[in-house]
């Protein structure tokens, strides 16, 4: 059996044109980093042990994001070019057989199908290397394809390198190659930095085979926007949409309505289930998992939460890091902040902020409360302008609150506090004492009436 492909990711570079602190490589389109989007596609290829990062500008960033997926990594400690990358990983790479396939982490489309593709093409074709090419309208910045009177590949000219003639060439190089990786590791050192830029351009390995008589293949396709490369912030913001509409797209046809979908931000690893309408505007991102037949309001942000079935979340609601029960309704214009549970058929309302805390089931909030640090019971009715005072300045401090308790309206309760099953709090009460089940506290001043006051105000008196 043919040995499995070896794929070699450059992502050491700066990427100047971002014009960021940020290594490119990290930024990101449709929720993942334009680097994961590369290493999730060529993990369908190949074992991760034979999947590589060359890393170097950021490198430490560049590792921790890639670090889960379990790939190998070789650092460039100077970015002196896209050849010398591959040079500074011969030593770790070139006892590896099978088909070497390089590509750069600023190119987050490609498919797996494409790359397979790629492979096979190589593999039967006995050239040194196959490279993705295709034609571009507008060629500026890319690497242009010279073909020879064979049709194979003669040379790759770069955009700073190139005469005019040249620079009319459409062709351009996608940066993605397949490798005959005995050829690639026996002349890869003769690739020098004999350019305007004075890098050491990988390109220049197309121009070396060629003149020691080994055919390239082109592999053209008719669709660029696999291989689009990002060098800027408009490129990234083409590329996000892009990644976002194959999103929506997948989710429409796996059963969830989204309305006007190109208002939507939903992020490739989320996941929806059928039946489920996200509205106008929505966000969902990270990695949130929603329910069959919920529906997400217009302007309503999810970030890494999961919704039950059933759930309903209102327009402008933001939900984060929190897990939301089935048939559960929150907003409009709610906000469970961080690490809220909200148990099956709950009600938050418009208004609400919830932090670390957990809502019974079938209790409500329905009106401007805030409930940090809380453990409400089933059932429980928090009147509207409730608020735990749940921080003294220093700490923070636990409600307890037991099922079917009733909260009057404008309670301010001062946390450490437990109010017990049943138990009652009057309306405008500040709350410093424990309430025993099914009691009643009242904790606010009794009302005065002063008879006639206001007709002796109004006659002058
Ligand atoms: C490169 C190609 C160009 C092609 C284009 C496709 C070269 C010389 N040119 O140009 O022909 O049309 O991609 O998008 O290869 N990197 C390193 N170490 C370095 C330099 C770069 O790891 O020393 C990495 C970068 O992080 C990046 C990738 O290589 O992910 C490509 O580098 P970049 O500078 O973006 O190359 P382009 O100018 O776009
Ligand atoms: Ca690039």
């Amino acid at each position: 059996m043919a040995e499995a492909p070896v794929v070699v990711i450059l992502a050491a570079g700066l990427g100047t044109r971002m014009k960021s602190r940020k290594a490119k490589v990290l930024h990101r389109a449709g929720g993942r980093t334009l680097v994961e989007h590369v290493v999730t596609t060529v993990l369908n290829l190949t074992t991760r042990d034979r999947v590589f990062a060359v890393i170097g500008h950021q490198a430490a960033e560049v590792r921790r994001s890639l670090e889960p997926f379990g790939i190998g990594f070789i650092e460039q400690a100077e970015q002196r070019g896209t050849g010398h990358a591959l040079q500074v990983g011969r030593e770790a790479l070139a006892h590896l057989g099978g088909p070497l396939v390089v590509l750069y982490g600023d190119c987050p489309l490609i498919s797996a199908a494409t790359l397979r593709r790629l492979i096979d093409t190589q593999t039967a074709s006995g050239a040194a290397a196959t490279v993705i090419t295709t034609a571009l309208e507008d060629p500026t910045g890319y690497g242009r394809v010279v073909r020879d009177a064979h049709g194979n590949v003669a040379a790759i000219v770069e955009q700073k390198a190139a005469a005019p003639e040249q620079l009319a060439i459409r062709e351009i190089n996608s940066g993605i190659y397949c490798f005959r990786p005995d050829l690639l590791w026996k002349h890869i050192g003769e690739i020098t930095p004999d350019n305007p830029a004075h890098e050491y351009y990988l390109t220049d390995i197309v121009g070396i085979f060629h003149r020691h008589g080994y055919s390239v293949r082109p592999m053209e396709i008719p669709d660029p926007a696999e291989v689009l490369g990002i060098n800027n912030r408009v490129e990234l913001a083409a590329v996000d949409r892009l990644v976002r509409e194959r999103t929506a797209r997948r989710l429409m046809l796996e059963g969830v309505t989204i309305e006007k979908p190109e208002t939507v931000t939903i992020d490739a690893q989320v996941r929806i289930g059928t039946d489920t309408v996200v509205e106008p505007f929505a966000q969902i991102l990270g990695e949130t998992v929603i329910g069959e037949d919920c529906r997400i309001g217009a302007g309503a942000i999810v970030t890494d939460s999961q919704l039950g079935d059933g759930v309903e979340v209102g327009p402008y609601t933001i939900i984060g890091t929190s897990r939301v029960a089935a048939g559960a309704r929150i907003g409009p214009f709610a906000r469970l902040r961080l690490d809220n549970d909200v148990a099956a058929g709950a009600q938050v309302g418009n208004f609400v902020e919830l932090k670390k805390t957990r809502l019974g089931a079938g209790a409500k909030a329905l009106h401007l409360a805030y409930l940090g640090d809380a453990i409400i019971g089933e059932s429980v009715n928090i009147g509207a302008g409730t608020i735990t005072c749940n921080y003294d300045g220093r700490k923070k401090h636990p409600t307890v609150i037991g099922d079917g308790a009733f909260v009057g309206s404008n309670s301010t309760l001062v946390a450490p506090l437990e109010i017990g099953a049943g138990a009652y709090t009057a309306a405008g009460s500040v709350i410093t004492d424990p309430v025993p089940p099914d009691a009643l506290g009242l904790g606010r001043a009794r009302q005065v009436n002063k008879e006639g006051w206001a007709r002796r105000r109004r006659e002058g008196e």
